[in-house]
């Protein structure tokens, strides 16, 4: 079975949320972002809008996980000023070389995703299998179907791919 790993930022829990609801579904390993430092209170929040908006990279701490172990890595940001939070962009810098197939999800407010996830696509070089957008609204009712069809698409290409590994190895056991 392909390897999956969700890796994931969140400041306020609901990306978590949604990182821990995947994992389950995927049976995939989770790596959370964390920046070095605290954000508490308004002058936190002041501090990721400025990150954001200036595309600044911050420190982040080592990842446990390698992601170039991975067949797929989800990532999943909340959206900060309609663009990708400034910790996930970090760790996309970081590890970009080690990525193989990726999706993506967001959560946010009510708007910015298509944003941020084009600026993903960008820095990671390649377009995502799936995306995956949610309001907090969306999380807090549970999103059972939304998750549903995002695990369904991310697990569609892994299914197409194995039909062609298998009829090339029929091929080769009737040659
Ligand atoms: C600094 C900052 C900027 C934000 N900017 C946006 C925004 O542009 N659009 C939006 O829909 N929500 C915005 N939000 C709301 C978050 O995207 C939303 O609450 C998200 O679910 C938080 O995820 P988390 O709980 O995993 O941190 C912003 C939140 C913060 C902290």
């Amino acid at each position: 079975m392909p390897k999956t790993l969700i890796v994931y930022h969140s400041r306020s829990g609901y990306t978590r949320r949604v990182a821990e609801s995947l994992a389950r579904r995927l049976r995939a390993d989770t790596e959370e972002i964390e920046v070095v430092g605290e954000r508490p209170g308004i002058l936190g929040y002041a501090r990721c809008a400025l990150e954001a908006l200036g595309e600044v990279t911050p420190a982040i701490r080592l990842p446990r996980r390698a992601p170039a172990d991975y067949d797929l890595v989800v990532i999943g940001t909340p959206v900060w000023f309609w663009a990708l939070s400034s910790p996930v962009r970090s760790y996309i810098m970081e590890e970009r070389r080690n990525f193989g197939r990726v999706g993506f999800f967001c959560t946010m407010g009510g708007s910015g995703a298509e944003r941020a996830f084009g600026t993903m696509a960008a820095l990671c070089g390649r377009e995502p299998v799936a995306t995956l957008a949610l309001t907090d609204g969306q999380v807090d009712a549970g999103a059972a179907t939304a998750l549903g069809e995002f695990v369904r698409a991310l697990r569609g290409r892994r299914a197409s791919a194995r039909p062609r590994g298998r009829s090339r190895a029929r091929r080769k056991a009737a040659a």
